[in-house]
């Protein structure tokens, strides 16, 4: 078994990027069984193929670097790199455009989604980045990708290239490619920002107030807590009584998700209960969670070399692990 995944750079991270990302690529690494392993990659190739800040990007590229460790990727156990460092993405990318088909690529929702009304003015990248991510994981022969609903259609597009590529390029017996199989992450919470209900936690909501973000310490956790959003009714004591709620359920959700019980689970300790006696008890279960994470990550974002040092170590594993593959496609096509 062998489970790739990658993971685009974001900075200014916080609680929805560890309990909705982060921590099951922990959880994936640390279910593996001697002899597998995972490799996570940060997608920095494909920053550019939307509108991106030189700047930003390495600055992104560094810190979630820094908060994959210290959410607990383990750089001896899972190999961690970013694509840019490990050619033989991109080099693979345009071998197999030769077998991609436009007409595939022009199915793709998402390339329909981002690039909008603007069709004519969106980046080439943009149109052929299914593609670069099919050889993300074709590359290493990847028996597994764990795919969200919304990368469902690329993945098939992933298995329909290795598949035609083998077919016009290999023999049955030595196909050059694996096909990949889905497997869905384990199912991830989805956090609300903490002013309102109805929005997503993000990086760009301009309020730091919505956003619990993993360089927080105790009395910024505490402060943001308690100032969240709530209604004047006491906790219910099941979670059909939370519908309508959206701010309460979601600061259940967050315990639920941090001390992984379920929210039946909270409600029948909290259930009755006021937020007076809640938010500090959330505020309190956070700021523990979060110490270590955040002590490491900022003592990792003091030290550029180290980090440059994760990744590059992990880039020439990955280099290493994807060179048969590279070779074996150049050979199939009479390179
Ligand atoms: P943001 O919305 O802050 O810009 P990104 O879109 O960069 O975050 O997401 C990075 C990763 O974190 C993705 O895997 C995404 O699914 C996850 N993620 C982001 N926000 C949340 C959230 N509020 N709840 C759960 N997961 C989230
Ligand atoms: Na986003």
């Amino acid at each position: 078994m062998r489970v790739v995944s990658g993971i685009q750079p974001t900075g200014n991270l916080h609680l929805g990027n560890y309990l909705g990302a982060i921590r099951n690529w922990v959880r994936m690494q640390d279910e593996m069984a001697e002899g597998q392993e995972c490799l996570f990659f940060l997608a920095d190739l494909h920053a550019i193929s939307m509108p991106h800040d030189p700047a930003e990007l390495k600055r992104a590229t560094l810190e979630m670097t820094a908060a994959l460790v210290a959410c607990g990727i383990d750089a001896q156990k899972s190999v961690l790199f970013n694509q840019a460092q490990v050619p033989h993405h991109a080099e693979l990318q345009w071998l197999l455009n030769g077998t991609a088909r436009m007409g595939w690529l022009n199915r793709m929702t998402q390339f329909k989604d981002k690039s909008g009304k603007n069709r004519e003015g969106a980046s080439v990248g943009l149109f052929t980045y299914p593609v670069l991510q099919a050889a993300d994981v074709l590359l290493y022969q990847t028996t597994h990708v764990p795919v969200g609903e919304d990368q469902k259609q690329h993945l098939e597009l992933a298995r329909d290239i290795a598949q035609k590529f083998n077919n016009d390029f290999a023999s049955d017996d030595a196909p050059v490619f694996t096909l990949p199989e889905p497997i869905s992450p384990p199912q991830a919470a989805r956090i609300m920002s903490l002013r309102d209900g109805s929005k997503k936690m993000s990086k760009s909501d301009p309020s730091e107030m919505s956003r619990i973000e993993l360089v927080d310490d105790a009395d910024t956790v505490m402060k943001k807590v308690k100032k969240a959003k709530t209604d004047p009714e006491p906790l219910p004591s099941e979670s059909a009584g939370l519908v309508g709620r959206p701010e309460a359920l979601n600061l259940v959700t967050i315990y639920a998700a941090v001390s992984d019980i379920s929210v039946d689970d909270v409600l029948r300790e909290y259930g009755g209960e006021g937020f007076g006696k809640f938010k500090p008890a959330l505020a309190e279960l956070l700021a523990e969670t979060l110490r270590p994470i955040s002590s490491r990550f900022n003592e990792l974002l003091t030290d550029r070399e180290a980090l440059d040092a994760i990744l590059a170590r992990g880039a020439s594993r990955a280099r290493e692990l994807g060179r048969p593959t590279l070779d074996a496609t150049y050979a199939a096509l009479g390179f």
